[in-house]
């Protein structure tokens, strides 16, 4: 398979393409004031923690004002921070602690909704008339009296996607909850507000965004129906769900010129450069759109999904990544996500083994593409069963009603609280995350005596000193960072997955036996580093993962 050889001083500019990122729940992550809930301070005071490990980047999810229904994706105030997380200064002084370590710091942005208690929705809904009246998407209602929707569309947590507004007399669209209205792109002055937001941030300092759901930043302009189709529930290659196909509300022509135009505002500021990542479900050859061909116009990365969805073999990840070699070829990059704040953790997917969650960890930093961890997989925090009865998150409340031993079948979580759970500090009460005086906002993990930071710092084989051993390899090597990628296809073991990364004529050689049997190693040579404790080079153990420099 043919490959480019990078150009050295483009890959020092971007970069994006060559970091590690860390994804911060700041709710759950640590909590500096004994309210039970994480904060800015929080995430201040374990930066070194993240520097230790080597993390370069760090996504923090929405700490700005909201009335915390949906816990931050609800905005009622773009420019202000809401109050259990800090304040403007403390947030100023997250982002120079952040740069005094070298590190970047990326800002989770809705730009897709508000929520309905922000001032901007209120003035929409007052009137038919005012100065703000269409700044939403709203739209009479249909039938004699107008109370039945404007059209079939629906959200995409399983909910109906238009809610009768009494004051105006009308819906409104909403592509997630009742409570998050979504804004009308069609309006320049919605864009301009958006701009703005855009660049108050980046004048603060942030060196880029997560686009929450940019998928569904516009909808046909006419409103038209979405044809049926026979999937009832979501997947993260199709787009179709609950029996109809998503065509008129998501991932709309105008969404990839809309990332045209927000990577125009984004490169206003240059010095250092500032990088857009999109939240879009779909097939890769979709949404690769919105990066565009060249790198140079739309978004710089796009999450995809697909790595949640696959299962754990050889012959999967072959294809996936060849599926993300094709639609993301250099000067594009791939994203490598397994999991994150809305799907199952990792580690309970692997049926809770450390060998595995460490092979899939040599996969995730040795592949080429943007590796992110969600906050606590490095120590394999567990999901961490909480009924839907009692749950904190809004699409639990909206689903509570579906009878629990359903929900304990599926892989996947309905319950959100279920993989927010507090991270593990120690072994004190509430596992440190908060004092002890304090009640987490959600409990932690059982298991956090077993399974936690300082016990893990001191166990030479734990996953997190891998995650450290395999993360510091990475940045340090410029081949596993920066190099072309190379599938290799023709070894006769087909339970090895086998790849190159390939930079300046140094060949690096990665093997992941994904199997529960002792393999012949292909490459007779010393590992650089391995999942496992040293053993005869000729043999791969069971699940053993392997990095072999060729060049030596
Ligand atoms: C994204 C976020 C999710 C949030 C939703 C609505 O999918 O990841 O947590 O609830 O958007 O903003």
């Amino acid at each position: 398979m043919s490959h480019t050889i990078l150009d050295d001083s483009n890959a020092e500019g971007e970069w994006w393409k060559k970091t590690t990122a860390y994804h911060v729940y700041v709710r759950s992550f640590y909590d500096s004031n004994g309210d039970g809930i994480g904060d800015i301070q929080g995430i201040i005071e374990k930066l070194d923690y993240l520097h230790d490990l080597g993390y370069e980047t760090i996504w923090v999810s929405p700490f700005t004002q909201s009335p915390q229904k949906d816990f931050g994706y609800d905005i009622s105030d773009y420019l202000s921070i809401s109050p259990e997380y800090g304040d403007m200064p403390l947030f100023e002084k997250l982002v120079e602690e952040v740069h005094r370590r070298n590190m970047k710091l990326i800002f989770d942005l809705v730009l897709n909704h508000t929520s309905s208690e922000h001032s901007w929705f209120t003035e929409s809904a007052s009137s038919r008339d005012n100065p703000k009246a269409d700044w939403y998407i709203w739209k009479d209602g249909k039938g004699r009296k107008g109370l039945r929707p404007p059209n079939n569309w629906r959200a995409m947590a399983g909910n109906k996607a238009w809610t009768y507004h009494p004051q105006r007399k009308q819906f409104y669209y909403t592509a997630f909850l009742p409570f998050q209205p979504d804004l009308n792109y069609h309006n320049p002055e919605v864009k301009q507000a958006m701009f703005d937001v855009i660049r108050f941030w980046l004048n603060k300092g942030v060196d880029g965004f997560r686009l929450d759901i940019i998928s569904a930043i516009y909808e046909d302009s006419e409103l038209r129906s979405n044809p049926l189709s026979l999937r009832l529930t979501p997947s993260d290659k199709s787009l179709s769900i609950f029996f109809q196909h998503l065509k008129n509300n998501f991932l709309h022509e105008k969404s990839f010129e809309f990332a045209t135009e927000l990577r125009r505002v984004v490169d206003e500021f240059d010095n250092p450069k500032r990088v857009l990542i999109g939240e879009s479900h779909g097939d890769e050859s979709l949404i690769r759109r919105f990066c565009h061909n060249d790198g140079q116009r739309g978004l710089h990365a796009v999450f995809l999904f697909k790595a949640i969805s696959t299962p754990f073999k050889a012959e999967k990840y072959r294809e996936m990544l060849m599926t993300f070699e094709k639609h993301f070829p250099e000067p594009l990059i791939p994203t490598l996500v397994f999991s994150n704040h809305d799907r199952t953790r990792v580690i309970s997917r692997l049926g809770g083994s450390i060998e595995k969650a460490k092979l899939l960890a040599l996969f995730q930093f040795t592949c080429r593409g943007i590796p992110f961890t969600y906050f606590g997989d490095e120590i394999g925090i567990p999901r961490v069963r909480i009924p839907l009865k009692h749950g904190k998150d809004a699409i639990a409340i909206q689903h509570k009603w579906v009878p629990q031993f359903l929900v304990d079948r599926s892989s996947e979580i309905l319950n959100r609280d279920e993989c927010r759970t507090p991270m593990l500090w120690n072994e004190r009460l509430s596992a440190g995350f908060c004092e002890d005086s304090a009640e987490p906002w959600l409990p932690v993990a059982d298991s956090f005596r077993e399974i936690n930071v300082e016990k893990q710092i001191s166990e030479p084989q734990s996953l997190l000193n891998f995650y450290r051993k395999i993360i510091r390899l990475r940045n340090r090597t410029p081949t596993l960072h920066v190099g072309s990628l190379e599938i290799v296809h023709n070894l006769c073991d087909r339970k090895i997955l086998a790849y190159r990364r390939i930079y300046k004529g140094e060949k690096h050689m990665v093997l992941l036996n994904i199997s529960h049997q002792q393999v012949k190693n292909p490459l007779n040579k010393p590992a650089l580093l391995s999942t496992h404790p040293p053993s005869p080079a000729h043999r791969l153990q069971p699940f053993e993962g392997r990095i072999i420099n060729e060049s030596h």
